[in-house]
């Protein structure tokens, strides 16, 4: 039987938020140096930005960029990154164990997003690791503060008379998690995200605060920890954070393609834990998230790695440099659909990350930049996915999981643009086998199919690289068509689908 379902405007989940398309550029292997800031590369620019790294950027249609990570953040000392490039001192990154030159700092992560272009905006976190609310508020007034203080007058002297304008900031960074520098308990960080959360707010009462929520749902102290947290931070800050990560394990496929049910069941439950606190507070708002970091990553691998070789403080090493298959974009595919599933509550979301660690982005130091099989989803749900988010309820032929248990094959969600054309992305989890989709479309005039595409291969491992970067991209599907008031598609196996009705 085919998969079904009915798409009807009158029937909406709710406005994405253009923030939803985000990513994240930490201090973290080659994401800053000879990923985006390579001086002395025959595509640098003036300020030694990789042009064709630019370039894919804007094709991937970027908002928000967190900033400067990430684990990273946690022992950082903001100041390090401002001023003359020659004075910067060189610090250990205890996160990384690598040695942190300083080279790229506030500044140019300003001039990094001027360039990119209007739509992308910065995502800044502060450092509650081995810092505090001093740190925090000086900061603040170093990009933010127009001008005539100490903090304000040295930013201008160092060349950006204007204030940066940041809006929007995160209260650290994964302090839930053992491995994080100055790691707290959920009440030793409810206390301080609080008052960092009040100072911030005394000097910009318009300021919008990330609260830190669990660094995965896998977490044991997940749920408690939002919810004591909140119970402090509520009526302060304006977004909860949440980070998942999915990875194959133990050759489980078909666990794997169905990750996104464990993303949901984390936004659902991160809600109500939300709404819980708001309830108990008799609090009239509410709070939303922000998914600030989310991909595939090949966790385990790194672990094992880190474990039996501890680096010793190297400069922009090659870490974390995942190379995505073609079922790692459909399972990537599944994890934007379920971000989109759910944006009457996720305001923000960063892929992380940008550029070379985990990242849609690859580039060889003196040599080219190409794009991840994961490049692909992404840039097409920016580009398709703004506008409001319809009800979609999936009646849907299923498979068995381990991890899981019985999951629908098809994963999909529609978004209706302001100009009225509709865009389908669906994800068919079958390995194997085609999946046939029939939508009903209820109050959508004569719609016609203008486009779809498909990201998938006969090769489940196919992926890209510096030698066949155009490897996986995604291909017109032919016989698509609207009957009668109903689009008929068939779903290739294991694929990632955009469907354009207008
Ligand atoms: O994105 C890589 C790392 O994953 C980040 O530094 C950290 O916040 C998370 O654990």
């Amino acid at each position: 039987a085919p998969a079904r379902f009915t798409l009807d405007p009158a029937f909406t989940v709710g406005d994405v938020d253009p923030r939803l398309f985000g990513s994240f550029v930490e201090h973290l292997g080659r994401c800053v140096y000879t990923g985006i800031h390579e001086p002395g590369h025959p595509a640098a620019d003036d300020a030694g930005l990789r042009t064709d790294v630019l370039a894919l950027v804007r094709e991937l249609g970027v908002t928000v960029i967190r900033y400067p990570g990430g684990n990273f953040v946690s022992n950082h000392r903001w100041e390090d990154g401002v001023g003359p490039v020659d004075s910067r001192p060189r610090r250990l990154d205890l996160a990384w164990r690598t040695t942190e030159t300083n080279r790229f700092g506030l500044a140019e992560y300003m001039e990094f997003l001027r360039r990119i272009g209007p739509q992308a905006e910065p995502m800044m976190a502060v450092n509650l690791g081995t810092r505090g609310v001093t740190e925090a508020l000086q900061l603040q007034e170093y990009a933010n503060h127009p001008g005539g203080t100490e903090l304000s007058d040295r930013r201008a002297a160092h060349g950006d008379k204007d204030p940066y304008g940041i809006r929007l900031w995160c209260l650290g960074n994964e302090m839930d998690g053992p491995w994080q520098t100055g790691h707290k308990t959920a009440e030793e960080y409810g206390r301080l995200a609080a008052e960092t959360a009040r100072a911030m707010r005394q000097m910009d009462r318009d300021v919008q605060l990330v609260a830190c929520g669990s660094s995965s749902r896998a977490m044991p102290t997940f749920g408690t920890w939002e919810a004591t947290v909140l119970a402090e931070t509520y009526d302060l800050v304006d977004y909860v954070s949440l980070h998942a990560y999915y990875e194959e394990r133990d050759g489980d496929r078909d666990s794997f393609l169905a990750s996104a049910v464990d993303m949901e069941s984390f936004i659902e439950e991160v809600v109500a834990t939300c709404d819980h606190v708001g309830a108990r507070l008799k609090s009239p708002k509410k709070l939303r998230l922000s998914f600030d970091e989310w991909n595939v990553w090949y966790l385990s691998r790194y672990q094992q790695q880190a474990e039996a070789e501890p680096l010793d403080w190297p400069e922009a090493p090659r870490l974390l440099e995942d190379v995505y298959s073609v079922t790692d974009a459909v399972v990537f595919g599944s994890l934007l659909i379920a971000l989109l599933r759910h944006a009457d509550r996720v305001a923000v979301a960063c892929l992380a990350q940008l550029v070379n660690v985990i990242a849609p982005i690859m580039t060889e130091p003196g040599g080219p930049a190409w794009r991840q099989t994961t490049f692909h989803p992404f840039a097409q749900a920016s580009r398709y996915g703004r506008g409001r988010v319809l009800d979609v309820r999936v009646e849907s032929p299923t498979y068995e999981t381990r991890k899981y248990g019985t999951v629908p094959l098809l994963h999909a969600t529609a978004v209706r643009a302001d100009d009225g054309t509709v865009t389908v992305f669906a994800v068919n989890r079958d390995r194997t086998a085609p999946l046939p989709l029939d939508v009903t479309l209820h109050g959508l005039g004569a719609a016609e199919v203008l486009e779809h595409t498909a990201l998938a291969d006969p090769d489940p491992e196919a992926r890209n690289t510096r030698d066949e970067p155009e490897r996986v991209t995604p291909h017109a599907v032919d016989g698509t068509r609207v009957e009668d008031g109903v689009l008929r598609a068939v779903l290739e196996p294991m694929s990632w689908n955009v469907i354009r009705l207008g």
